[in-house]
């Protein structure tokens, strides 16, 4: 099996899991849940390549009217600012350690609630009513990560916190395009 196979795999999975919603309801926990397994099958069996330094970034996998598939590179001791999605999301970390901690946003007030810790092939899911997080890397192994989330995702700008100025929003990073770029992951053997 080729990284794409594995990779359109996930994607129909995903999409599957999606399919049995009706219009009427929205992604719930059990959801989430189900997508959390499917890609952390997929993560745990690809690597970001070993034979050279992947430039850190933010990659398309999958983009349609239900959700995205984005894969993050990201750069040593990286800390990111507590953000949202306005959506459902899931991360799953393919290579390296990528740290997660998630916070609940009260009348503009951000609360610390969790910190953990994602290794190749382990995943969190958040619902839209509890989607304020941030991520950080530390030294060590080049991170890796998948990232899905619903169709309210928007791909260019968000909201983010910051202690001084409070939530605002923000222009997110270039966003590559995955297939012009796909002998960044392996298979991991
Ligand atoms: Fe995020």
């Amino acid at each position: 099996m080729s990284v794409k196979n594995r990779l359109d795999d996930m994607i129909i999975n995903i999409n599957n899991c999606l399919s049995k919603i009706p219009k009427s309801q929205s992604v719930n926990w059990s959801h989430v849940s189900e997508i959390v397994s499917i890609t952390s099958v997929c993560a745990n069996e690809l690597r970001l390549t070993k034979s050279f330094t992947v430039p850190f970034g933010r990659y398309l996998i999958f983009e349609d009217e239900f959700f995205n598939v984005q894969l993050d590179v990201f750069s040593e001791n990286y800390v990111g600012a507590p953000h949202n999605h306005d959506t459902w999301g899931v991360m799953s970390c393919i290579s390296g350690e990528l740290g997660i901690s998630d916070y609940v946003m009260s009348e503009s007030e951000l609360t610390l609630i969790r910190k953990g810790l994602l290794k190749s092939g382990s995943s969190i899911g958040f619902l839209k009513e509890s989607d304020w997080h941030s991520t950080e890397t530390f030294s060590g192994q080049q991170v890796a990560s998948f990232h899905v989330y619903g169709h309210d995702f928007n791909l260019e700008n968000g909201h983010r916190y910051d202690p001084f100025r409070g939530i605002e929003r923000y222009e997110r990073g270039v966003l590559h395009d995955y297939s012009a770029n796909s002998g960044i992951l392996e298979l991991e053997v």
